[in-house]
């Protein structure tokens, strides 16, 4: 049976619903000689920033059961190296290409979205909110409805490019997805690492050097879930589902939730198909369950009333 995985985000028509993570898939080019980069509906680039960033100092990943916490720091190339070196042959893989940013500053969200607004072959822009906020005493952007809609509006006004604003689970994501969408948001993605920190006792040290980090992988898939449901709800823009997917049918848990794309991060790690095996995993089920259109799973869950109190 012929699938149409197509899908549109905010705008932004891809062919599948399958996007790779930030941060987990380097640029996207270094992993041309292991798969097909023209499959995938989109590759997601590692955060970028004004200027280069070096990150912290190792060890910067630690494993956790069923997961991986990392402080890498935002370690990246910054704009003028990707746009040089770069952003010309990753817009010849055949894929959307979507930049992942970041700014110490509202003012430096804002001059990264005006550049990369002028950089043909950049399709989409994906919003980091979880970086601190370095004039406000250093409390992240994406912790509080009104930062978060500060820098959204700011970075609005200076692109009309498909702008994806990346959520972060240390906050009521339903208020900040509230004002995000407000602010001019085209999409939402649920969701970035959640904090956490992992201890040696044999030497009473902490396992990263940076103390504490973002936990990510199969562990937090279920949190994931659960922030997709509750955003797909509270707003009318689509949201990216992020967060521990490994197989197709960890996928359409997302998109059931309400999805309407997802991304594939820390499964990158373990296998460099990862993201290829989901989309195969998707299409099969649409195959299997005699699915036409991809796209009306989206928020297709079927559950017997609204959720209650939990336990
Ligand atoms: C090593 C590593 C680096 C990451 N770097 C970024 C980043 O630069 N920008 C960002 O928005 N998210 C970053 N993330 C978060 C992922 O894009 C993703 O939201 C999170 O890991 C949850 O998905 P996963 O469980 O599939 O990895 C990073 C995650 C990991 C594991």
């Amino acid at each position: 049976m012929n699938v149409d995985l197509s899908v549109e985000i905010g705008g932004l028509r891809l062919k599948n619903p399958v996007l790779t993570a930030s941060g987990t898939f380097g640029y996207g080019i270094e992993f041309a000689d292991y798969l097909d980069l023209s499959r995938l509906g989109g590759i997601v680039t590692k955060g970028l920033s004004l200027l280069p960033r070096r990150g912290n100092p190792p060890p910067r990943i630690v494993e956790t059961p069923s997961g991986l916490l990392n402080a890498i720091g935002l370690e990246n190339v910054g704009l003028e190296n990707f746009a040089r070196d770069i952003l010309p042959a990753l817009a010849k893989t055949g894929t959307r290409v979507i930049v992942n940013f970041f700014g110490d500053s509202v003012e430096e969200y804002a001059q990264m979205a005006a550049e990369l607004d002028g950089l043909g072959g950049v399709d989409a822009l994906e919003l980091n909110i979880s970086c601190p906020n370095v004039k406000a005493g250093g409390m992240a952007f994406g912790t509080r409805p009104e930062s978060a809609a500060a820098v959204t509006a700011a970075v609005r006004a200076r692109t009309g490019k498909t702008l994806i604003v990346k959520l972060s689970p240390a906050c009521d994501a339903v208020a900040v997805a509230r004002a995000v969408a407000g602010a001019g948001a085209d999409a939402v993605s649920c969701m970035n690492t959640i904090p956490a920190m992992a201890i040696d006792p044999a030497t009473r040290r902490p396992r990263l050097a940076n103390v504490t980090g973002g936990l990510s992988g199969p562990a937090v898939r279920p949190v994931a879930v659960k922030m997709t449901f509750d955003v797909a709800r509270a707003v009318t823009i689509p949201v990216v589902g992020v967060g521990g997917i490994m197989s197709g049918d960890d996928a359409l848990e997302f998109v059931m939730a309400g999805a309407s794309g997802v991304e594939v991060g820390t499964a990158n790690f373990t296998d460099p198909c990862a993201a290829v095996r989901v989309l195969d995993g998707i299409e099969a089920y649409c195959a299997r369950h005699r699915v036409r259109e991809y796209r009306t799973l989206i928020g297709s869950l079927l559950t017997d009333g609204a959720p209650t109190s939990c336990g």
